[in-house]
């Protein structure tokens, strides 16, 4: 395998000239967008500072024992609530035109609902000032994740309806407060997550007497609609502005060729990316096996809501990390369906991380050359990622990847700062992922834009602070940010594939 020789130019290894020469007819489109991302709870610190409510990250790092590792909490965090301008200035110092961040609901409404605090948007309008000052584009997303807390004790958060009209509410005060000085907005980040993986512990929110297999369907069509009225409603006041939600999952490859494995890989994609997909690229309704296995509980969306629904992204935004092979469950397809109470129901697919690349269960690749020598090879999956996103929900406005990253939970054990910034594992990952978006550019994938996650190391949720996704180091003590290799490499990729 080629490693990294050098970063510098001059100095490339012999892949890297070998790259350079063979593509120099790749190029961005000056249209294309790009730069890095980071969200509230991970980053902001400040968690009762300036009048921002409880989040229901709050109770989770607080009072469920072990929810995080060693109950870390995103109370101090990076501290970006007080040191943004910094982070902005060394973003814009190295050449970054974007910044991805998301805004707290709970500091504009501490209650979720009810009165704004002014405060907090002064906060965040100073944040978005800074960055136009530096020239970095601001892209704001409302929600990741950090559920003003009494909403979730009054009604049950996102398993409720109710919701969308506060959703919508919250939405309409930030768009007519920055609406003329922002103009790419995400709606909602990966509700496949937040509406899966992270259950609510019972007992410290309020039951709502959903079936836990039931409850991801709520959360849903709740999200789904939130996302479309305010959809809606930003077209209206900002016209010229991309509105999307991010999605996310991973490239599913059938683990043999056998119709069983298909089929399962079929049902991933259906109730991974499709249940979000479909609904807004292909018509304003469920895939047909999300809506055979609803229809017992959930009521069906109306004419009106699948209008409202259809076309409202404005592009595909997808948060691609990783590749996936899929396969049937071992009882099979059709008994894994008739019994309820099967681990894999209803998906009923079995996904496996064959390469855990980055050595935490983060997989990137390559899936689709076992043979390989490459463990984070994204060129191997993500062009046949993007074609069959482009392929399947034909997207008018094009695909951006809204995040990609390398996670590396070994990263913690290094104690020399010189090493921590020599992250070549992530380096090369984003070397081959740039490659491989440029690929697929090439063979005609209508990408238009690429975040990569994250400006700093973060509180990676549940795993806490001992998994780092950064291309900036931060010294947790001092507050110290320090770039890695990694942030210089794609950083570069922009340069010497420039926009034309
Ligand atoms: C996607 C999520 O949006 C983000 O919050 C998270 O840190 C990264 N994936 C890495 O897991």
């Amino acid at each position: 395998p080629h490693y990294y020789g050098s970063l510098y130019k001059g100095h490339e290894s012999s892949y890297e000239s070998e790259l350079y020469k063979t593509n120099v007819n790749w190029s961005f489109p000056r249209t294309f967008w790009w730069g890095v991302a980071s969200a509230a709870y991970q980053v902001e610190g400040a968690a009762k500072d300036e009048g921002r409510g409880p989040t229901i990250w709050d109770v989770l790092t607080h009072r469920v024992t072990g929810f995080t590792v060693a109950n870390q909490t995103g109370d101090i965090a990076d501290n970006q609530y007080y040191l943004y301008k910094q982070d902005i200035a060394r973003i814009a110092a190295i050449g970054t035109p974007a910044y991805s961040f998301s805004i707290a609901w709970s500091r504009i409404f501490p209650y979720g609902r009810g009165p704004v605090n002014e405060q907090a948007l002064a906060h965040y309008e100073d944040l978005i000032d800074t960055c136009i000052e530096y020239g970095v584009e601001p892209i704001v997303t409302l929600y990741h994740w950090d559920l003003p807390l009494y909403l979730q004790n009054t009604y049950g958060g996102w398993l409720s309806e109710e919701i969308v009209d506060d959703f919508v509410e919250y939405a309409r005060v930030v768009f007519r407060r920055f609406g003329s000085k922002v103009s790419k907005w995400a709606t909602l980040n990966e509700p496949s997550v937040f509406c899966n993986t992270y259950p609510l512990p019972a007992g410290y929110f309020k039951a709502t007497g959903i079936p836990a297999k039931q409850q991801p369907f709520y959360c849903g069509q709740s999200v789904l609609l939130a996302h479309a009225r305010t959809y809606r409603l930003g077209k209206q006041l900002m016209p010229n502005s991309t509105i999307f939600f991010k999605n996310n999952g991973g490239y599913k490859i059938p683990l043999t060729n056998s119709t069983a494995d298909s089929l399962a890989t079929q049902r991933a994609w259906d109730f991974g990316e499709g249940l979000w997909a479909n609904p807004t690229f292909l018509g304003g309704d469920y895939p047909a096996s999300v809506k055979n296995y609803t229809s017992t509980f959930l009521r069906p969306l109306t004419a009106a809501e699948r209008g409202m629904l259809d076309g409202s992204s404005d592009i595909f935004a997808h948060d691609a990390y990783t590749s996936q092979f899929t396969s049937a469950p071992d009882v099979g397809i059709a008994a894994c369906l008739a019994n309820t109470s099967h681990p894999l129901f209803p998906t009923c697919a079995n996904t496996t991380y064959q390469y855990p690349a980055s050595l935490g269960g983060w997989d990137i690749g390559p899936a689709a050359d076992p043979g390989s020598p490459w463990l984070h090879k994204a060129t191997d999956w993500v062009p046949r990622f993007l074609h069959y996103v482009q392929d399947t929900w034909k997207p008018v406005g094009g695909i951006a990847v809204t995040e990609f990253g390398f996670g590396e939970p070994f990263e913690q054990l290094k104690t020399v700062l010189g090493d921590i910034r020599s992250d070549y594992g992530r380096t090369m990952y984003y070397h081959d992922y740039m490659e491989a978006i440029l690929q697929a550019m090439s063979e005609g994938v209508d990408v238009v834009g690429t975040l990569a996650w994250s400006i700093v190391d973060n509180l990676e949720w549940a795993q806490g602070y001992t998994v780092k996704f950064g291309m900036q180091y931060v010294n947790l003590t001092t507050q110290e940010r320090s770039f890695k290799a990694s942030y210089f490499e794609y950083v570069r990729a922009f340069q010497v594939y420039q926009r034309k």
